[in-house]
């Protein structure tokens, strides 16, 4: 079974998508992770992010897997905490809007997915692009949404900082902004796809919602 989980950023799909793959036995899967990951050694390395050959380069040639409880793994090192950073916060939009990267992305995470499902289970994708472009045919897509002032509060507040929501939301936005306006697989809201308002609804809520939809998908 594949599930994708869509949406803009901070609106929930990792909390919801780590807890819905547990509770189902599937695979999660972490797509943001992996441009996270990308951009992390683009910038190690001093590459300019504008450079689309150089970051196509090393988007096909980084190694990347995820350990058994659903982390990234660069080149076999921990991706964490280095991916979460503020400098990839930064760049990482930039990095993920150009095609070559995407391609290399997308190769990894359908040939992840295949692995998952001929061994008997299945994934859960979560990522800005997972429901229109990497799993079209997606046992059960889901588009979340949340209004940024809320996204920027919950944001904060997981990196323990409720101080910096006002920062976050610019970044968020902005994010947005890039994510939806670029050429190549856009942030989009497929017609399939079940959209959930998660702005009054607790984690709990959104985890029980949508385990239903996809028990009943199953
Ligand atoms: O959790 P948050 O929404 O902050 O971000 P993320 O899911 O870790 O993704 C970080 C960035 O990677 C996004 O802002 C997108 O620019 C890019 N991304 C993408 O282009 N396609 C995906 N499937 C996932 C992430």
């Amino acid at each position: 079974m594949i599930i994708a989980i869509d949406g803009p950023a901070a609106s929930g799909k990792s909390t919801a998508a780590r807890s819905l793959a547990s509770r189902l036995g599937l695979t999660f899967l972490d797509t943001g992770a992996m441009y996270r990951a990308v951009t992390l050694v683009i910038l190690d390395r001093g590459i300019s992010t504008s450079d689309e050959f150089a970051c196509k380069t090393v988007a096909s040639d980084v190694r990347l897997e995820f350990d058994g409880e659903g982390k990234i793994l660069i080149g076999g090192m921990p991706g964490e905490p280095g991916i979460r950073g503020q400098e990839v916060n930064l760049h990482v939009s930039e990095v993920a809007a150009h095609s070559g990267v995407r391609r290399a992305m997308v190769r990894l995470q359908r040939r992840i997915a295949d692995q998952s499902v001929e061994a008997g289970g299945g994934v859960v994708a979560e990522g800005r692009d997972t429901t229109s472009v990497v799993f079209p045919t997606a046992d059960l897509k889901v588009f979340l949404i949340a209004s940024p002032r809320v996204r920027a509060e919950r944001r904060a507040k997981e990196e323990g900082r409720p101080e910096l929501a006002d920062e976050y939301e610019k970044d968020l936005k902005r994010r947005d902004d890039i994510d939806s306006s670029r050429a190549d697989s856009p942030l989009t809201e497929t017609d399939d796809a079940v959209r959930i308002d998660t702005d009054k609804l607790s984690p709990e809520e959104v985890l029980d919602a949508i385990t239903d939809l996809a028990r009943a998908r199953r």
